[in-house]
């Protein structure tokens, strides 16, 4: 069930965001980011400590790989081959950080290595020269979680890292970081992108995977998404899937589903309207599964904003009792879903437990 579960979650939502993830500076759809990066990369200093600062989903990490490549990649001007900085994404070297196996670039997330002990340990390792490349890399995600002694021992590390080791730390949520820290680092906004920077991701992905989207569409997927790639490149997969491409019906799909989502109504409103919202849904097309199975993603980032652990969600308003208990009920639905008759029965009996649930 679990595996099954997982499976659907992978396979239906993070196709194309995964595999259209920018390789390579000039696939950064975000014309800004990518000038500073290509600017920061030609300049004779590169700079030991980058930040990269932004919502999730805008390429903090994809951009960190890509810097990664460039500065480690056996066919580019850092080795001395010919003019351009951009990663050949074919050597050895290249290969290995793009598939996560590179000795030399260490991802971290902060989010579960935050203390001392662990910072302790990076420090002493970023002693050790590189193993199969000029630099080593640190990739410290979410960095902002660290703890306030570990952020002290790491300052001096920061400010004077052994000449072959970078920095680049991400952060959702820069109030967090030390002043001290962020002023040892060169700061990359990377902002909200501009409805040109989806644009163009779109086209993109649309050209690869051969389908016709109208550019109508297009706007509405760049308007619905908050001008974020991660969720412009998850819409645009969900109507292709639900095989919503005209205007009209893509207009209809997102205006019921796409932003007051189920669970948004749930946090608000009385049975009565998810009734309702659930009836309009099935009956415009909507798939049921889908819908489970995002609210059940949309739930796992309620959970992990209570545990303080993601802090750009929305507060959808559910207690942690709640969250659990829509959970179990979601679980046992899409269970269910699997021998029901009317799809929209298991969604129903959720919403009907929910609100019925006097101890929750
Ligand atoms: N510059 C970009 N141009 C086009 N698509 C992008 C760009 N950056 C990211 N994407 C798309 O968005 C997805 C998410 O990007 P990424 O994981 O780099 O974001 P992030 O900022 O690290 O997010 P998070 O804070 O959630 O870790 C990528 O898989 C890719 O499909
Ligand atoms: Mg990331
Ligand atoms: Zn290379």
């Amino acid at each position: 069930m679990f595996v099954f579960l997982f499976y659907f979650l992978h396979f239906r939502f993070i196709v194309y965001y995964l595999k259209y993830r920018p390789q390579t500076l000039t696939d950064l759809d975000n014309s800004h980011v990518r000038e500073k990066i290509q600017h920061l990369l030609q300049s004779k200093d590169i700079p030991h400590a980058l930040l990269f600062v932004g919502q999730k989903g805008m390429g903090k990490t994809s951009t960190a790989r890509i810097v990664a490549k460039a500065l480690n990649c056996l066919q580019n001007a850092f080795a001395g081959v010919g003019k351009s900085y951009e990663p050949c994404n074919e050597c050895e070297n290249c290969v290995a950080i793009t598939k996560g196996y590179s000795p030399d670039v260490i991802e971290q997330d902060a989010a579960s290595n935050r203390g001392i002990d662990e910072v302790r340990k990076l420090i002493k390792e970023v002693g050790f020269a590189p193993m199969t490349s000029k630099r080593r890399i640190y990739i410290i995600d979410e960095a902002h979680m660290i703890t306030s002694d570990a952020f002290n021992a790491l300052l001096k590390t920061l400010e004077e890292p052994p000449e072959h080791v970078v920095f680049i730390l991400a952060t959702t949520n820069e109030e967090k970081l030390p002043r001290t820290i962020i002023s040892r680092c060169v700061r990359i906004p990377f902002g909200r992108a501009e409805k040109k920077d989806i644009l163009h991701m779109l086209a993109r992905i649309a050209k690869e995977e051969k389908i016709k989207l109208p550019d109508e569409v297009a706007e509405l997927i760049a308007q619905s998404s908050d001008y974020a790639f991660r969720d412009a490149a998850k819409l645009f997969e969900e109507l292709v899937v639900q095989n919503k491409l005209t205007i009209d019906e893509a207009k209809q799909y997102i205006g019921i589903h796409g932003r007051k989502s189920l669970l948004e109504v749930m946090g608000k409103e009385d049975m009565q309207t998810c009734m309702q919202w659930i009836e309009d849904f099935t009956a415009n097309g909507g798939n049921v599964r889908y819908e489970m199975e995002s609210m059940l993603q949309s739930l796992k980032n309620q959970l992990l904003l209570k545990s303080n652990i993601s802090t750009d969600e929305k507060d959808l308003g559910f207690t942690q009792k709640d969250i659990v208990f829509l959970m179990k009920e979601l679980h046992d639905a899409l269970e269910m879903l699997r021998i029901a008759p009317i799809p929209a029965i298991p969604l129903e009996i959720v919403v009907a437990e929910f609100y019925n649930n006097a101890n929750r």
